[in-house]
């Protein structure tokens, strides 16, 4: 299949996946200054993501969804509340485990993080990993084909251009390979 928005957004998928993948060495050695730079990048990269997926497309599936179609208004508007649901609680423990990194660094600068704190964010992290597989399954085998179906070639074009915009705009220590120098 030559790229396309739907291709993009799988890839990004696996970025993303990669991204929670590289905090692990990070908090195996409690090294919170680590931890936190591979959040930033992790952070930066899924609210493109995100709004890409808000902004761009939600709304336009809602508009283009046929009449005749047999997903029904209900199932769409079901189907997005739910996604909507799921990123903002990734967000939401992102920001729980910033916030325990920054306490920490702000209480102990440089000082390894205890075994106790180290779990309590795995315990956040952990909670993005439940729910991640399973989200970004709805959204590759439901959300993106609606997409390829119900979406002209242009649409979906010019989302896929505002998507790589923002990506292209993604400041440099935030793109992956950034994040693997780092790290
Ligand atoms: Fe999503
Ligand atoms: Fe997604």
């Amino acid at each position: 299949m030559p790229p396309n928005a739907t291709t993009d957004l799988v890839t990004d998928h696996e970025d993303i996946n990669a991204l929670m993948d590289r905090l692990d060495p990070a908090l195996e050695a409690g090294d919170p200054e680590a931890a936190l730079r591979q959040l930033d990048v992790l952070w930066a990269r899924l609210g493109v993501h995100i709004r890409s997926e808000h902004l761009l497309t939600f709304e336009a599936l809602r508009e283009a969804r046929p009449s005749g179609s047999d997903v029904s208004e209900g199932e769409l508007e079901e189907t997005h509340l739910r996604l909507r649901e799921d990123h903002d609680l990734f967000m939401r423990e992102l920001s729980a485990v910033a916030k325990l990194l920054k306490e920490h660094r702000g209480i102990n600068e440089d000082a390894p993080m205890p075994a106790g704190m180290t779990d309590h964010v795995r315990e956040h992290l952990d909670r993005v990993l439940r729910v991640l597989d399973t989200h970004t399954g709805v959204e590759e085998q439901r959300g993106y084909p609606w997409r390829e179906k119900w979406l002209s070639p242009e649409k979906q074009e010019m989302i896929r251009e505002q998507m790589r915009y923002q990506l292209d705009n993604v400041p440099a220590r935030f793109a992956l390979e950034a994040g693997s120098e780092e790290g």
